[in-house]
């Protein structure tokens, strides 16, 4: 009741969260920003485009997760289902301060002047099992020696920052690398690593600027769906674990390649016909890439499922905004299901995470960072407008999480998960 009454008072109500509709020219800081769009104004049923793929491609039905669950139920000992559960009031401290200058500056809320610190208070109770808190020094005696790569867009740049931060209360890391599209910290006294590859697409690709502007985007992407991309293969061998992800750089105007021939575009692409949706096109690559990690990659992985952005009265680059303080709660009536979009994504990582597992040897090797519906609960976890502001950029930022903020959910799975692997 204390919690309804919260809600109701703090925050509007969750209505009116829906995908933008058209593209605009802000397609510059929006790499990730550009949500949804594309999806929503596809006429054509993707369905017939698995037609013309190899046989490997081709998409399955069925979901072997609870088969395999009851056939080997060690398999899953000591786990429970992460992902289900709700956000629950905590006073306990964050993981890290405004301070830790390994921050992204847009993300970091605090700093960038956001009063309302509600949005600190909460942690996530899985239905079925107590989710502990991120022991950093914890983490990096499991990981003493080891390699982690995080592998996708900007968002697994977000989770990054989260970890390093986090980390950096036991030990000061050395910024090994710092590029844009590639990072890597050492903390050398447990003489662990992390890497960050900027890989939007987890595929090869080239850009081309091309002469028409289509929904506001000139840049044309050319992806080879079949190719993981060079960034990471060229160097996962010689790490432990690696975290992929990838969603929203799909939406983007994009031509899809297979066995370096093209098959279609989706439909900010310019083609006229082979038009395939951005979702299909995902489910292939993920397809590709985990084909590639379960036959060439000794290490454990784990794939982040799609995240939920929460604009409201208004499109991402129309003035959209997201001014919630508090969460979803369950019990009050008023948590809105998981966008469609969102819950279809989810959907189609579910299945080739399940079929990539189900092919393997060592199933434990592979595991699922269900992240979907909890961040969907964290209306109130964006940096809204309380972000960095580029010429190009939206006034809000209601898709890249807060940190320290609910992005740091994320890292409590990874360990949770690795604590009942290694
Ligand atoms: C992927 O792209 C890189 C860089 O352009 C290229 O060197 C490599 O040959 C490509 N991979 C394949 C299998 O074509
Ligand atoms: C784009 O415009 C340039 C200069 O006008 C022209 O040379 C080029 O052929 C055009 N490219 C395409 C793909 O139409
Ligand atoms: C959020 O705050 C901004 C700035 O105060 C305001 O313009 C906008 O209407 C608010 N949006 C919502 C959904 O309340
Ligand atoms: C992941 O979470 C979604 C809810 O967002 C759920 O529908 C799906 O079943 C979950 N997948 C697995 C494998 O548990």
């Amino acid at each position: 009741m204390l919690l309804l009454r919260r809600m109701n008072k703090e925050g509007s109500p969750p209505h009116g969260i829906r995908f933008p509709s058209t593209h605009s020219s802000h397609a510059k800081l929006s790499c990730v920003l550009a949500p949804f769009v594309t999806i929503l104004v596809l006429a054509s049923n993707g369905c017939w485009l698995f037609l013309f793929f190899p046989h490997h491609l081709s998409p399955s039905i069925e979901s072997p997760t609870d088969a395999l669950r009851e056939a080997s139920p060690d398999l899953y000992a000591g786990a429970c289902q992460l992902w289900r559960g709700e956000w629950v009031p905590d006073q306990g401290p964050s993981p890290y301060t405004k301070t830790c200058p390994y921050l992204g500056a847009s993300e970091n809320c605090l700093q960038n002047g956001r009063s309302d610190t509600g949005y600190l208070h909460w942690r996530w109770k899985p239905a079925d099992c107590e989710l502990s808190r991120f022991d950093a020094g914890r983490f990096l005696t499991l990981l003493r020696t080891k390699k982690l790569m995080l592998i996708g867009d900007s968002l697994a740049r977000n989770q990054m920052q989260a970890l390093v931060c986090t980390l950096a209360q036991v030990e000061d890391p050395i910024h090994a690398h710092d590029e844009f599209r590639e990072q890597t910290w050492r903390f050398s006294s447990y003489d662990f690593t992390v890497t960050f590859i900027f890989s939007p697409f987890l595929v090869n690709y080239t850009v081309e600027a091309s002469n028409d502007t289509i929904a506001g985007q000139t840049d044309l992407y050319k992806l080879h769906l079949d190719i993981p991309e060079w960034r990471w293969v060229r160097q996962l061998a010689a790490y432990d674990v690696a975290i992929i992800s990838t969603g929203y750089w799909y939406h983007r105007r994009c031509l899809y390649y297979v066995s370096n021939s093209l098959i279609g575009g989706n439909s900010n692409s310019g083609l006229s016909s082979k038009i395939i949706k951005s979702h299909a096109a995902l489910g292939i690559t993920l397809r590709s890439a985990l084909k590639y990690i379960t036959t060439k990659f000794e290490g454990i992985t784990m794939l982040r499922t799609v995240t939920v952005d929460h604009f409201e009265n208004g499109e991402w680059f129309a003035g959209g905004s997201c001014n919630q303080t508090g969460p979803y709660l369950s019990g009050d009536g008023v948590v809105p299901p998981v966008p469609w979009m969102n819950q279809m994504i989810n959907r189609i990582q579910t299945k080739e995470f399940d079929r990539a597992r189900a092919s393997m040897q060592d199933p434990m090797k592979l595991h699922l960072l269900n992240v979907t519906y909890s961040m969907h609960l964290r209306p109130d976890g964006h940096p809204g407008r309380y972000r960095i502001m580029t010429p190009d950029s939206p006034s809000n930022d209601c898709l890249h999480w807060c940190e320290p903020g609910p992005v740091d959910l994320w890292n409590q799975f990874v360990l949770h998960t690795l604590e009942h692997i290694l």
